[in-house]
């Protein structure tokens, strides 16, 4: 188990600067999961982190060790790609005993080791597979056993789920999660799922454009976004974001929807609402109201999309399933104050 200490940590690839400038702070034992865009530099910070891209300028710590200049074996950090990549001419065993038998271990200790990765991992019965034999949560569980035998100090996964059926994912989500706390690794996770990221993450470390916007736990993130980029990255559906401006108090929507939010607050450019915190009403005067666009329904929930007449912005709303909804239906919108972000207009949000 390690701690892990980037330190203005640069990359470019040609005149591309894809990591600028990072300074991040692991500590030994932590869930910290990467989320950002597509393109952002997730990978190619975890693969730095591994040893497997080089740096151009910076300093990556394990333990207070500079590694820097390490290749990744010397760094003791163990991966986890999307694609499984295991040996298919080689079984269960095999795969996840491998690096452990180049290492020149005993037949009796190879037996014993894999045997213990495999009965965490659920894989006893399936060891003389080869993974052309396995299903996609099998092959993936392999790959996570290959890299769990050489006990490493952290382990780096990048979208290991991807590749899975939604069932799939949720169990092996759950594996992972048990695994962390079983060996107590420290762990670094690249996702594009929200729920993976929420679910599993100590700290959630929001990356766009190759910086790091925000890091906190999920809690933090969801409830306290430092601006409009967390805001609308962290959650599904997004959140609201609407032009707005105050006038007597009340907060208008463009200029001239009234809303029921009444705030202090001076230089609001933007208000924030998450669909799970407004509530629906009939319509009547001097209360905000729309037109039902769209619904949603998904059995557990159920979002409608409204017209509030707001600058080709529809306003999702999270509503009780067992209402039936029609369209082009009329009603009024409240949010609910203690929910509402304010934003300025340089995006940061107002405390
Ligand atoms: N070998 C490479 N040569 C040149 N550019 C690269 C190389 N690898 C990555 N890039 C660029 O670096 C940027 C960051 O890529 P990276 O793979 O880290 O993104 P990511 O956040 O992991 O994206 P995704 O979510 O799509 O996996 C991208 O603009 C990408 O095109
Ligand atoms: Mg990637």
């Amino acid at each position: 188990m390690a701690s892990i200490i980037l330190q203005n940590i640069s990359k470019w690839f040609s005149s591309n600067q894809v990591i600028k400038n990072i300074d991040l702070n692991i500590k030994d034992g932590e869930f910290i999961v990467f989320v950002g865009p597509s393109g952002c530099g997730k990978s190619t910070l975890l693969r730095i982190i591994s040893g497997l891209e080089d740096l151009n300028d910076g300093t990556v710590l394990i333990d207070d060790l500079d590694v820097t200049d390490k290749i990744p074996y010397e760094r003791g950090l163990s991966m986890v790609f999307q694609s499984y990549a295991l040996y298919p001419h080689m079984n269960v065993f095999d795969n996840i005993g491998f690096s452990l038998k180049t290492s020149g271990v005993n037949s009796d200790i190879l037996k014993k080791k894999v045997g213990e990765v495999a009965k965490i991992l659920q894989l006893e019965d399936l060891l003389h597979r080869l993974p052309k034999q396995l299903s996609g949560g099998q092959k993936q569980r392999v790959a996570i056993g290959r890299s769990i035998i050489r006990k490493p100090k952290a382990f780096l996964f990048d979208e290991p789920l991807s590749n899975l059926d939604a069932a799939l994912r949720v169990e092996m989500r759950l594996e992972i999660s048990k695994l962390h706390k079983e060996l107590g690794v420290t762990t670094i996770y690249v996702t594009h799922d929200q729920v993976e990221a929420m679910t599993l993450a100590d700290k959630i470390v929001v990356l766009n454009e190759g910086k790091i916007i925000q890091i906190g736990s999920p809690h933090k993130l969801y409830n306290y976004p430092k601006n409009l980029f967390v805001a609308e990255f962290i959650g599904t559906p997004k959140m609201n974001i609407l032009n707005c401006i105050k006038k007597e108090e009340y907060i208008y929507l463009d200029q001239n929807k009234k809303t029921n939010i009444k705030t202090k607050k001076e230089k609001i450019f933007k208000l924030g609402i998450r669909p799970d915190n407004i509530e629906i009403c009939k319509s009547e005067k001097n209360i905000l109201s729309g037109q039902i666009k769209f619904c949603e329904y998904l059995g557990s929930e159920q979002y409608v999309y409204v017209d509030c007449g707001i600058n080709n912005k529809l306003i999702i709303v999270k509503i009780d399933p067992n209402i039936k909804v029609i369209l082009n239906e009329k009603i009024g919108l409240k949010f609910i104050s203690k929910y509402v972000h304010f934003f300025s207009k340089d995006g940061l949000r107002l405390i």
